[in-house]
Order: structure tokens, then C-alpha cells, then sequence
């Protein structure tokens, strides 16, 4: 069997390597996480870290998300840019030339940040209130990462204290990612931990409240976790990413619930050998980080990496590939994949319909 006899007609209009965005997969998980938190009591403020893009971001919002997140000022600006109005960037944002942009942004957009370090906040402070304009920050809590964050006793209330008095800055809450157990297998496992170390960030927001100061948002939470910490009574935000495009890690986890939207699609340029056929998709094109992609192709598995090619073992259906034909294979991980390309091809029922920007491609400024 000829693998090329069963690709969709879109591939003779996308050179490769390409990145393929399924549209109708990307609104139906789209929709399944707007229905999920439909249930309450969060809201959902979506990771923009996936997939970069203006585009999916306004689909996000256009289902019910009240802002979105990310990672980069890089990000933010190409956010904004795009016309997103509510942006969170759920990091520490240090050092004047970063702060200065910020500021700035926070012109054009209602403005998040995550701080958990008393002089940055005294910088963030002096550059919001130079420049007349409000920025929401969220203390940030080590929930058990061991990332970033304070710790959830005195050190979040001294911290949420400086910043209520701090010209510039509004206190709004708390910032609590839980990515140490996104991917905690078996998922009763993952419950339990999710449940015990979520209890550290109540345990902030009590100990704050306690001391007479409002929290209005406890914010966290990612696509492995959303259906434990989603129902939390006291979480008020969550900032799933990878649910909307998914990726193979994902899925191997127990994501079966949102589909893989997301594909490489890469050209076999030799058949070396019987067994072997050689994409130009290498680690420029698909990262390695968690593991193969898998090969959309019944019969063929990832073999190996080089700079510009990719090894694929095939035997059985997969054998009857030629030199020429294309395939798609799912990333492993979503985020730094996107990350390589400039543009989404947009396709649906198997034609091209599209192409979005990855505007916060590289932004990681
Ligand atoms: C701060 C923060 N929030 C949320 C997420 C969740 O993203 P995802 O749903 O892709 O796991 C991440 C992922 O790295 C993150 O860093």
C-alpha cells in the first residue's frame, strides 16, 4: 500500500517541514475545556505558551476565557498587538529594560504579573506609578515545584502586604502552578498530590485574608490537572495551554479527552534501505523534549534525530512509502515545536483554509 494514496489533498499545497494545525480538532477542544469549566467555580485564562497565536487566542476568549496567559513580555507584546485586552504573565519580569516594557504594555492592556521578590516589586512598583499606569500583581506560591514562588506562610503575606501598598501595583491574588505533577501517572496519584500540595496555596489565600486583605484570584493549573484542580472550590483561574492544540506527551498521559490538533508534516526524501525511510523533519523541525514523535502512519514508529532528518522504521502498511510521499507525525511536546515555525497551516476536511501567524514565535524576551 502507497502511503501517499491515503494523505489529504492539502499536502500538495504545504511545503515541508510544516506545522498543520486540524481546525475542527482545535474548536472541539476548544469547546470541551469551555464546557469543563463551564462547571465552575474557575474561570478559564488560557496558556498562550503552546501555541503563540493571536488567532487561537480570540477563539479562546470568543468561548468564554477571560484573558489569557503567558510565559514572555515577548509574548504579551505580539498579544496585544494582536488586540487580546486581558493578558497575565505568570512569571517574574526582571531588570529595568523588561520593566520599562511592561509598563508600557500595560498602556495597552489590563496587565498581569507574577512576583515573589520583594526589591523586583519595589522596581515594578516606581516604573508602573512613573509612567501613571496600574498593574495587577499575583505573589506567587510554591505549591511544590520548587520553581519559583514563596512560601505559603509569613513570606506570601509579607510579600501580598508590600504590594498592597505599593503605588502602581493592585494586589490580586496568587499566582499557584502545579507543573511538577502535570504529568503524574497513575492519575489517582496525580488526585492525590494535586489535592495535597493545591493546599498549600489555600493555605496562603487564608493566611492573607486572615490579615484582612482581599484575594481576589488564585490563579494555576494545567491541562494535565484541570479536572482535579478545576473543581477546587477556591481556585478562580485556570491556565491550561497544551489542551487546546494537544501533543503526544499529553495523550500518553491520559489526555485522551482533547484530540491531537498539532502535527509536523515532513516529506520522505529516502528509502535507505528496506525497514528505514528518512523525513526532512530533524531536531530543527520536531523537539525531542519527552520523547519520539509519534508517526501518523500505520506501520511506522520513530527511529532517531539528526540536525535536518528524521529516521523512520517502517514494516507492514508503512513499507509502501516512496521517496516523495509526505507524513505527519504529533510532536511530543507542542510548546517548543511551535515555538520553531512562523506560521500554522490551517487545515479542514482535508483542504488548506488558512495560515496564523505563531506571533509570539521566539519571544522569549
Ligand atoms: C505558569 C504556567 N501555567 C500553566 C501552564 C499549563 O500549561 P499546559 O496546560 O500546557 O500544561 C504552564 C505550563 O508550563 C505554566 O508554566
Amino acid at each position: 500500500m502507497c502511503a501517499s494514496s491515503l494523505t489529504p489533498p492539502f499536502v500538495a499545497e504545504v511545503d515541508t517541514p510544516a506545522l498543520v494545525l486540524d481546525k475542527t480538532k482545535l474548536l472541539d477542544n476548544i469547546r470541551r475545556m469551555a464546557d469543563f469549566v463551564s462547571g465552575g467555580p474557575a474561570k478559564l485564562r488560557p496558556h498562550a505558551k503552546t501555541h503563540k497565536c493571536v488567532e487561537i487566542a480570540k477563539l479562546q476568549l470568543d468561548a468564554g476565557a477571560v484573558g489569557i496567559t503567558c510565559a514572555k513580555v515577548g509574548e504579551a507584546e505580539a498579544l496585544a498587538d494582536g488586540g487580546i485586552p486581558d493578558i497575565l504573565v505568570a512569571n517574574q519580569i526582571v531588570g529595568p529594560l523588561k520593566i520599562a516594557r511592561l509598563v508600557a504594555l500595560a498602556r495597552r492592556c489590563v496587565l498581569g504579573v507574577a512576583v515573589d521578590d520583594a526589591q523586583n516589586v519595589r522596581r515594578l512598583s516606581e516604573a508602573a506609578a512613573a509612567a501613571g499606569v496600574t498593574v495587577r500583581a499575583l505573589v506567587e506560591v510554591d505549591v511544590g515545584m520548587g520553581r519559583c514562588g514563596v512560601q505559603p506562610g509569613a513570606p506570601a503575606l509579607t510579600l501580598a502586604r508590600q504590594v498592597l501598598s505599593s503605588p502602581g501595583l493592585v494586589f490580586s491574588g496568587l499566582q499557584a502552578y502545579e507543573g511538577h505533577l502535570q504529568n503524574v501517572t497513575p492519575f489517582e496519584e496525580r488526585t492525590a498530590r494535586v489535592i495535597e500540595d493545591m493546599r498549600k496555596a489555600l493555605t496562603a489565600k487564608e493566611r492573607i485574608e486572615a490579615a484582612g486583605i482581599a484575594v481576589a484570584e488564585v490563579s494555576g493549573c494545567g491541562t494535565g490537572t484541570h479536572t482535579i484542580t478545576g473543581r477546587l472550590p477556591w481556585m478562580t483561574e485556570l491556565q491550561c495551554g497544551s489542551y487546546a492544540t494537544m501533543d503526544a506527551q499529553y495523550r500518553a498521559v491520559g489526555g485522551a479527552d482533547y484530540e491531537n490538533a498539532l502535527t509536523v508534516l515532513a516529506t520522505v526524501i529516502s528509502r535507505p534501505r528496506p525497514g528505514m525511510a528518512v523525513v526532512d523533519a530533524g531536531l530543527k523541525a520536531v523537539t525531542p523534549e519527552f520523547g519520539d514523535p509519534t508517526v501518523l502512519v500505520e506501520g511506522a514508529a520513530w527511529h532517531d534525530f539528526s540536525e535536518e532528518h528524521g529516521e523512520v522504521a517502517v514494516s507492514g502498511p508503512a513499507e509502501g512509502l516512496r521517496v516523495g510521499d509526505k507524513i505527519q507525525v504529533v510532536p511530543r511536546h507542542g510548546c517548543t515545536t511551535v515555538n520553531l515555525y512562523d506560521r500554522f497551516h490551517v487545515v479542514q476536511d482535508g483542504a488548506l483554509v488558512d495560515t496564523w501567524r505563531v506571533a509570539g514565535r521566539g519571544r522569549s524576551q
